[in-house]
């Protein structure tokens, strides 16, 4: 893959050994949903890196492979109703209480309005809006009682802006950023903050099913933004960590983003 110089010196200067001395979440447990790859790959491993015991939940078989002391896979399909009650239940069941979720399962399909059947746009929604509706509140359920707890959303730049061919993917990330605010003003009554993640691109695997060329496109419309490249997972992985520590304990229903830069831009 071809790096640019920007890109060539974040990789050269950031080591992961600089990304995991941070120990304010040592001994909390947490639900990370997409944990097979990418954003919530990254996440659960960061996570765990720093001392949290992690369900990784994810509908590809392959998260299995993530099983380690600390962490236990779930295959589960977000969208399944029961699929939060069993993530929790396993979190409570394997390390005795849950701490932190992570509503990062998230898919994508590029169609113009009318070209979208009712299928394809509900798909989109139900993934990405509807699974975290129902691990949030199956999670604020146990969170609320114990009068503690993190959830972060993993949510776009599509919350705020669009173009052409995205309106499935911005309304339910739009709905997300909606559903962090008014879910946190409802759970900081018990001690519990939702907050989200507003991300950039981000070169992973999420448009491998949409196009054969995912990482390069992904990578090259990084390079439009202010940083001139898109991020690496475990950036985002970063925020999302921050937000569940107990380090962000005055941010609520906030969406933080972490877009290179893109969302202040007009060039
Ligand atoms: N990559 C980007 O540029 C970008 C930008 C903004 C936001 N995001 C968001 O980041 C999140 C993670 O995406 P990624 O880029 O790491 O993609 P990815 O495709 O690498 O990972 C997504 C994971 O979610 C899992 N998943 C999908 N549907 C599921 C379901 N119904 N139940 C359980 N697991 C399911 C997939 O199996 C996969 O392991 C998504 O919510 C995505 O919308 C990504």
């Amino acid at each position: 893959m071809y790096w640019s110089a920007t890109e060539m010196k974040f990789h050269l200067t950031t080591k992961e050994s600089e990304l995991s001395d941070d120990r304010s979440l040592a001994g909390k447990t947490a639900i990370v949903t997409g944990a097979a790859s990418g954003i919530g790959r990254a996440t659960a491993l960061l996570l765990h890196d720093r001392g949290v015991q992690v369900v990784a939940e994810d509908r590809d078989p392959a998260v299995e492979q993530m099983a380690q002391q600390g962490i236990v896979p779930l295959v589960a399909d977000v969208t399944e109703e029961d699929s939060a009650a069993r993530a929790v239940a396993l979190a409570r069941d394997e390390f005795g209480s849950l701490d932190v979720l992570v509503n990062n399962a998230g898919v994508i399909i590029n169609q113009r309005v009318t070209e979208m059947s009712l299928q394809d746009f509900n798909s989109v929604l139900t993934v990405n809006t509807i699974g975290a509706f129902l691990h949030t509140r199956e999670a604020l359920k146990v969170m609320s009682e114990q009068g503690s707890g993190a959830i972060v959303n993993v949510a776009s730049y599509a919350s705020f802006q669009v173009f052409p061919t995205i309106a499935a993917y911005a309304a339910s990330k739009g709905a997300l950023a909606q559903l962090t605010r008014a879910a946190a003003v409802e759970a900081i009554e018990h001690g519990v903050r939702v907050n989200a993640v507003g991300s950039g691109d981000v070169v992973t695997n999420i448009l491998n099913d949409v196009r054969s060329d995912g990482q390069e496109f992904l990578a090259e419309h990084g390079r439009g933004t202010p940083i001139k490249r898109a991020a690496q997972p475990k950036e985002i992985a970063e925020v999302i960590a921050f937000l569940a520590s107990d380090r962000a304990s005055y941010l609520v229903g906030s969406v933080v983003m972490a877009d290179g830069g893109m969302g202040i831009s007009l060039s």
